[in-house]
């Protein structure tokens, strides 16, 4: 580190401060004096508008000859940072790109700082209990045993062995009923929804009944696509099928049976098969969001509505809830 002192603190303000500290490094003198000034600009410790010091008396500070300060000079006024002009000497440029600017020497906050020590927000797994372990330990495994065609484009829907160990898990664990055939992989609920919307505009599908509550990331997802999204009031017993007969014009319902987002309330059993009732009478499709099936506190174990009617449900799960929402592994089963 080099301590300069400026010899001429004339001229209006604002100047250098006391010391300008400059770290030399790099692969030459010119460029590590470059980036040493570039660097004091966009951290603020050199200000905008502030006089530099006269390349020559700069240059018998720090020891260089004094071209290679000229030059580091002319290198950073031709980039934007400094400016020169006749009688005023060399300032730096008013207009430094502001991302780059911090406050001078600003304490660096540590990630963890303010960070909350518990999370309370709802929907959100604890992140510190990812099966780390068991992860690499599996993950292992099937790279030891994965052909070469596994790293391959492969089958659009996902690897079949993947999809065969899906659909024995889902029928197991949620009642749902499919071959790995009619099963899709997909990076999570989100993007399965997204491919779904594609399918049913396709299908000149028109409008897709939502759950009144919930979120507006699907409804926004769903009306991007040219869908209309008409709302489906929930209350204690779940979103209210009846009113279906009342929409217009509606090829699909997106539901969450197991439980309503936000609400926490199941499907009641009548209105499970007055939804399969609806599909079968109107053609419609039900587009089930299992997204937390597999947690129940409170209840019964409730299976999936797809197990009432694969031919008219599509059933959506995601490991979001069950390991983390950064693996993004979802699946459709159609
Ligand atoms: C209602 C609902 N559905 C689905 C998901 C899962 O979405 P993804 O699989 O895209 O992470 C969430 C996650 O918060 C959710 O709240």
């Amino acid at each position: 580190m080099v301590h300069h002192r400026p010899h001429s603190a004339a001229g209006p303000p604002p100047e250098f401060g006391t010391d300008l500290h400059l770290e030399l490094h790099g692969p030459g003198l010119r460029a590590g004096l470059t980036d040493a000034l570039r660097q004091a600009v966009r951290t603020g410790r050199l200000a905008p508008s502030s006089r530099l010091p006269a390349s020559r008396s700069l240059a018998a500070d720090l020891g260089v000859s004094r071209n290679t300060v000229v030059e580091s000079y002319a290198e950073l006024v031709a980039e934007g940072w400094l400016t020169a002009q006749q009688g005023s000497g060399t300032r730096v440029a008013t207009r430094v790109p502001e991302p780059h600017r911090a406050a001078p020497d600003a304490p660096r906050a540590k990630p963890d700082e303010h960070r909350p020590r518990y999370g309370l927000l709802t929907g959100a797994p604890d992140l510190a209990n990812f099966p780390r372990t068991q992860w690499l330990i599996a993950a292992r495994r099937a790279l030891t045993a994965a052909p070469h065609d596994a790293f391959g484009y492969g089958d659009a829907r996902g690897r079949m062995e993947l999809r065969t160990a899906l659909a024995d898990y889902l029928a197991r664990a949620r009642g749902v009923y499919a071959g790995p055939e009619r099963i899709v992989i997909c990076s999570g609920f989100h993007h399965g929804l997204a491919l779904m919307a594609q399918a049913l505009r396709v299908r000149r599908v028109r409008a897709v009944a939502v759950e009144a509550y919930g979120l507006d990331l699907y409804r926004d997802l769903l009306r991007n696509a040219g869908l209309y999204t008409p709302p489906l009031y929930v209350d204690e017993s779940g979103a209210r099928i009846d009113d279906l007969a009342r929409l217009r014009g509606v090829g699909a319902v997106l539901l969450t049976p197991a439980h309503q987002y936000p609400t926490g309330v199941a499907l009641c059993p009548e209105r499970r098969t007055a939804a399969v009732d609806w599909a079968r009478g109107t053609g419609g499709l039900l587009l089930e969001d299992d997204y937390d099936g597999e947690f129940r506190y409170d209840r019964q174990p409730v299976g999936a509505l797809q197990g009432l009617d694969p031919q008219r449900v599509v059933y959506f799960g995601s490991v979001s809830k069950s390991l983390a929402p950064g693996v993004r592994l979802g699946w459709m089963v159609l």
